[in-house]
């Protein structure tokens, strides 16, 4: 699954993703579909998307027969491409999700992690809203990777504070994301520690969510995996 040929594919999608973001959303939602469906059966299952963002993850999950719930803290995100949110769009704060406990059997959140000031008590909500037995798939961005700094990069390399100074003084507007207020700094260490210490769900994996199988041993490589693998996918279940 984790191929070659599929990180290929995903990177020559991602520079597309300003002029073509169908084809980029479309298939980094398909993608993650195959990967969900690998991990459980999600024909009837309830999903809850935590930052969804403008719903492309909504197609996709209904077409393997899912139930999905998005929710996103902003409104205008999703209606990002001319998109029309769903129906049942739950407006909210990640950080403190308004579901009851154990209400849902696959908690997913994908690049959302590293625009909260919390990302971790983000993380034990998803653990909370799981029911026992569920998934929760926890991917984000990693600060010190090439696209850590988003539309900043790579000059987040020498501060946050110094990219999004330059990215204003040469396009004569402040970046979308914000260091300190929508973009923060999230690493893989901080991520595989949440992970581990989660006293409900126990860890199934921890991948770097875009590389090839054949080269996951990276994960185990403390900072060079900060700066090559771009992604983690904290992969837990409920107990
Ligand atoms: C980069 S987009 C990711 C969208 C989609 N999940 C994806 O992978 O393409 C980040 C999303 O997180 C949302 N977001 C930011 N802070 C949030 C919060 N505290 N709670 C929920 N969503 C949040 C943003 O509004 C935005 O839609």
């Amino acid at each position: 699954m984790a191929t070659f040929g599929r990180a290929r594919e995903l990177f020559s999608d991602f520079r597309v993703e300003q002029s073509d973001p169908d084809r980029f959303y479309g298939a980094m939602a398909a993608d993650s579909v195959r990967q969900m469906s690998c991990l459980m059966d999600l024909e009837n299952a309830h999903v809850l998307d935590v930052g969804g963002g403008p719903g492309y993850w909504a197609d996709a999950f209904a077409r393997a027969g899912a139930r999905y719930t998005p929710l996103d803290a902003d409104a205008g995100e999703l209606a990002l491409h001319g998109r029309v949110p769903l129906p049942g769009t739950v407006i909210g704060d990640g950080q403190h999700l308004p579901f009851r406990d154990g209400a849902f059997d696959l908690v997913y959140s994908s690049n959302v992690a590293e625009h909260v000031p919390d990302p971790w008590a983000m993380g034990d909500e998803m653990v909370r809203v799981a029911r026992p037995g569920a998934v929760i798939f926890y991917s984000y961005t990693l600060w010190y990777g090439p696209w850590g700094g988003h539309e900043t990069a790579p000059w987040h390399f020498v501060s946050g504070d110094y990219a999004a100074r330059r990215y204003e003084r040469s396009h004569g507007k402040p970046p979308k994301n914000q260091y300190g207020t929508s973009l923060f700094p999230v690493t893989m260490r901080q991520g595989i520690r949440w992970a581990r210490a989660q006293p409900d769900a126990e860890v199934i994996d921890i991948i770097p969510r875009y590389l090839p199988s054949s080269i996951f041993w990276l994960r185990a490589v403390p900072v060079v995996r900060e700066l090559v693998t771009w992604n983690v996918a904290l992969i837990l279940r409920k107990r």
